[in-house]
């Protein structure tokens, strides 16, 4: 949700600021600006749209300069325009600021600030930000802005510059990620790792109202007193290659093809036929395991729906209750959490503003806290009591898949060994979902390699206007995902329906030639599910089944069957997903979408 980038170094600043953003437009796409400060003076260039109408309109007398600071926009106070991209300026001098996160009392900010001769052109929160360090500016821009963040309610990660201070680059992080790169004589900050590894792997990893100042000399980090706080420096272990395509015609290609290594990675450590399972980072005692009276998994979007399946898992498997919510959701109705429950918090980016409030509300009242993401060092991952890595590396693509997965997948690990704590697994089940996980990443393959048919099947859809997902038990979850995929990237409307529940209101919708998407991945659920296919194929349904490739099926009531390698069932819709995320993407495809940039989305969501 925006990425802010900034460069301090003896290099030409604009170089590094473009790429940087190049990294970080998941983030945001409806604008992108720079400033570079030369000879005293801040220049900036910004530009409603891609980041590609900032590169073509950079004039290159107007942004050279060794200092700089960079942005790119996802819109929240008004609407994508020059006006309204950061960088933005005091009215009354050129302290200038780029800013990721929402400033809740700008409106009361704005008016105090008019009242002292401020003027304002845009509709942005953002606005009052360089204005009100303008306000505190006494020559010290690092105190002016630790005064005026003093003022700000609400999340910021800012990159301050003024031609007053030409060789000082001011940064801080309050509720958005913000980290410090530190280069051979070129000091970065970044929102993200992706703008930066290609110049180093050394970066501070900041807390909230930790302050950078960066000079000639390096990074110093401050706290708001000006006391210096001496920092680990954190090393950056992943692969430059997870920033790139490799070949691929979009990112979210290149990570549903992934998934088969990112699923091994995963299991790796933790999973074989012969030992225990391993939870080294999240080990627990039977008495440990005893005290928890319930599960709450908490997490927003795609993650929500991985602890979907995570929770038909632990019930099944641990039979512990478990309660899946929506973070925004949970963290304003009085949750019944205490402190004997255990809070499970997903997420890809590790820092999604709402699961990370809730997890810090959870904590305050004494819950246990997890965090299962794949991003070392997010605030998610420092704030939770423990926290499990899935193996999957950073995923660029805002459509998550292989983050989807691998947490799905260490859901289903942790199932099994609160299971085995409890003593309620049984040899051969045991043995059996061992087979079956161990073959997951092999069967996902399978599914890989009939791409092309998957991309022919999804001709079917790409004129649709809506798609309903059908299945039972955790095929219902699966649909949860399968349809938000189709949803975010083609702009299809699709509703997930439990298969039963489809004739309490919604059948009213299917019509001839209504599409629908059935899941036979559960066979004790197969006949159920066979009738209600039957029930919308009686209503003029075009139906495309996902269904083992073994299974004998009365084709009459298909219009196109996708076969999948049959596992054992509570584990099957890990492989099915994979089918269902190339529908989505062909489908995506064929309607000519910009997949790896839909419209109005972002990939970090670091605001409520
Ligand atoms: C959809 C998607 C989002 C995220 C959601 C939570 O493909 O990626 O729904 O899952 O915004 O984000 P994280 O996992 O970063 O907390």
């Amino acid at each position: 949700m925006c990425g802010i980038v900034g460069y301090f170094g003896d290099k030409t600043a604009k170089n590094f600021l473009v790429d940087g953003l190049s990294k970080l437009e998941y983030r945001g796409y409806d604008s992108a600006g720079i400033a570079v400060v030369n000879e005293g003076k801040v220049n900036i260039v910004k530009h409603k749209g891609r980041l590609a109408n900032l590169t073509e309109n950079l004039d290159g007398n107007k942004a050279e300069g060794t200092v700089g600071i960079g942005h790119t926009r996802w819109a929240t106070h008004g609407e994508p325009s020059d006006i309204n991209s950061h960088p933005h300026q005091s009215s009354k001098g050129d302290i200038t600021v780029v800013h990721n996160g929402i400033i809740e009392n700008y409106l009361e900010l704005r008016q105090w600030l008019k009242g002292q001769g401020y003027e304002f052109i845009s509709q942005t929160d953002t606005e009052v930000i360089p204005n009100l360090i303008h306000y505190y500016y006494k020559g010290d821009l690092f105190q002016a802005v630790v005064k005026a963040t003093e003022r700000l309610e609400g999340s910021y990660a800012l990159g301050v510059i003024s031609g007053q201070e030409p060789d000082k680059l001011v940064a801080v992080r309050k509720d958005s990620p913000l980290i410090v790169g530190l280069g051979q004589g070129e000091t970065f900050i970044a929102s993200d790792i992706p703008a930066i590894i290609s110049y180093t792997r050394d970066i501070y990893l900041l807390e909230d109202r930790e302050f950078v100042v960066i000079t000639k000399d390096g990074a110093k980090i401050l706290s708001g007193d000006g006391t210096e706080i001496k920092k680990d420096v954190f090393k950056v272990t992943w692969n430059e290659d997870a920033a790139e395509k490799g070949g691929y015609d979009s990112f979210m290609l290149k990570e549903i093809n992934e998934q088969p290594k990112a699923i091994k990675d995963t299991l790796a450590s933790r999973l074989s036929m012969n030992n225990d399972i391993n939870f080294e980072d999240f080990k627990l005692s039977k008495e440990d395991l005893d005290k928890i009276d319930r599960i709450f998994i908490v997490a927003c979007g795609t993650a929500y729906n991985a602890g979907l399946m995570g929770s038909v898992a632990i019930e099944k498997l641990a039979k512990i209750p478990v309660v899946v919510d929506i973070a925004s959701e949970f963290r304003y109705k009085d949750p019944l959490v205490t402190n004997k429950s255990l809070v499970i918090t997903l997420s890809q980016s590790g820092e999604t503003a709402d699961t990370l409030a809730v997890l810090r509300d959870c904590k305050k009242v004494g819950a246990r806290t997890l965090a299962i993401t794949n991003v070392v060092g997010s605030s998610i991952s420092r704030e939770a009591d423990n926290v499990i890595y899935t193996m999957a590396g950073p995923e660029i693509a805002v459509a998550s898949t292989k983050a989807y997965t691998t947490q799905v997948v260490v859901m289903y690990l942790m199932a099994m060994y609160f299971s085995e704590l409890r003593g309620l697994m049984t040899k051969e089940l045991d043995k059996e979902l061992r087979e079956a996980l161990l073959l997951v990443p092999e069967k996902v393959q399978i599914i890989l390699d009939k791409a092309n048919e998957i991309e022919e099947t999804a001709n079917l859809l790409a004129n649709e206007k809506d798609v309903f997902y059908l299945g039972r038990g955790a095929d219902y979850a699966l649909c949860i995902e399968a349809s938000l995929k189709l949803k975010e990237i083609s702009y299809i409307h699709s509703e997930a329906y439990a298969g039963g529940e489809l004739k309490h209101g919604t059948i009213a919708l299917i019509e001839k030639g209504t599409k629908v998407i059935a899941l036979l991945t559960q066979r004790s659920l197969r006949e159920k599910m066979i009738s209600n296919i039957v029930e919308v194929k009686a209503r003029g349904a075009e139906v495309i089944g996902i269904a083992y490739e073994n299974d004998v099926l009365d084709e009459s009531i298909f219009d196109k069957v996708i076969r999948i390698p049959e596992l054992y069932n509570l584990v099957s819709p890990i492989v099915a997903i994979i089918a269902l995320q190339l529908l989505a993407y062909y489908t995506a495809k064929n309607k000519g979408c910009d997949i790896d940039k839909p419209r109005n989305l972002a990939k970090s969501v670091t605001v409520e």
